[in-house]
């Protein structure tokens, strides 16, 4: 039994995506979160770079004492998986959680993928597919998908995301996908207009969710999950002004969460 909380980081909002099936499925255990959204959007930078800031928010985490880190985050998971190999306490991303539902999910091979154009660019998804079934795998890169969830631009009915999305998904739907991974863990925020578009014979893989699922198996096998009577407390820190971020969050984890977040300088992140 472990009673040190779990450290989640992604660029922004996306790991709530994370967060909120954790709260789901282990409500007593104490989360850290941090959003770097001082400098979202990570998808538009090099692997050098998104290695960098991985090792920094990583170090930050595990300035908090915690007992494992998540690295909610398919850019993250995609360009610089070996900074998460390296970190002394275990870790992990979405990359393979989202991967293995959507293999298990596909009934006839053909498997879209959308993420940020650095997980596109690193191909991962489409070499982790492959390496375990015959699959055919068709990504797009969506870095428009970011901005519109970081400006809480998410409702079924909002014009020009509904607009950006069917532009992003008709290849998709020409190829026949049956099967979609939202590799992007702020994409399944937007999951009401995706689905709209692509219908409901497609299935869409939530990242942030196989994640979670995944974060639970890996705590029990490690018999580190939390005394099972205890309230877990969440903690969110943001790289830049909270308010923006405590929107989206209220509406999307259903509690408010304004008084948990605290904001941290990047400054004193280039220092960890
Ligand atoms: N939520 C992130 C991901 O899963 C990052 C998006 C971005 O910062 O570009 O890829």
């Amino acid at each position: 039994m472990d009673n040190r909380p779990i450290g989640v980081f992604d660029s922004g909002l996306g790991g709530l995506t994370v967060v909120r099936e954790l709260l789901a499925r282990l409500p007593g255990e104490d989360l850290v979160y941090f959003g770097d959204t001082g400098r979202v959007p990570y998808g538009t930078h090099s692997p050098e770079t998104i290695a960098r800031y991985a090792a920094q928010d990583s170090r930050f985490l595990q300035n908090h004492g915690v007992k494992f880190i998540v690295a909610a985050c398919g850019t993250v998971s995609t360009t610089a998986p070996q900074v998460l190999a390296e970190l002394p306490v275990p870790a992990m991303g979405v990359l393979e959680p989202a991967a293995d539902a959507a293999l298990a999910a596909t009934k006839n091979g053909r498997i879209g993928v959308l993420g940020t154009s650095a997980t596109v660019r690193s191909g991962a998804f489409d070499t982790y597919l492959k390496s375990k079934q015959p699959v055919e795998v068709f990504s797009q890169a969506c870095p428009l998908f970011v901005s519109l969830v970081e400006s809480g631009w998410i409702e079924r009915d909002n014009e020009a995301t509904v607009a950006v999305a069917r532009r992003y998904l008709q290849p998709l739907r020409e190829q026949g996908v049956d099967t979609v991974i939202l590799g992007c863990t702020h994409f399944p925020l937007l999951t009401p207009v995706l689905s709209d578009i692509l219908g409901e014979d497609v299935t869409l893989i939530n990242s942030g969710a196989a994640c979670a699922a995944r974060c639970e198996e890996l705590l029990r096998e490690q018999d580190a999950l939390c005394d099972r009577d205890r309230e877990g407390v969440c903690q969110f820190y943001v790289s830049d002004r909270p308010q923006g971020f405590s929107a989206v969050a209220d509406m999307f984890l259903g509690r408010r969460v304004e008084q948990d977040i605290h904001r941290v300088n990047l400054e004193d992140m280039d220092r960890v």
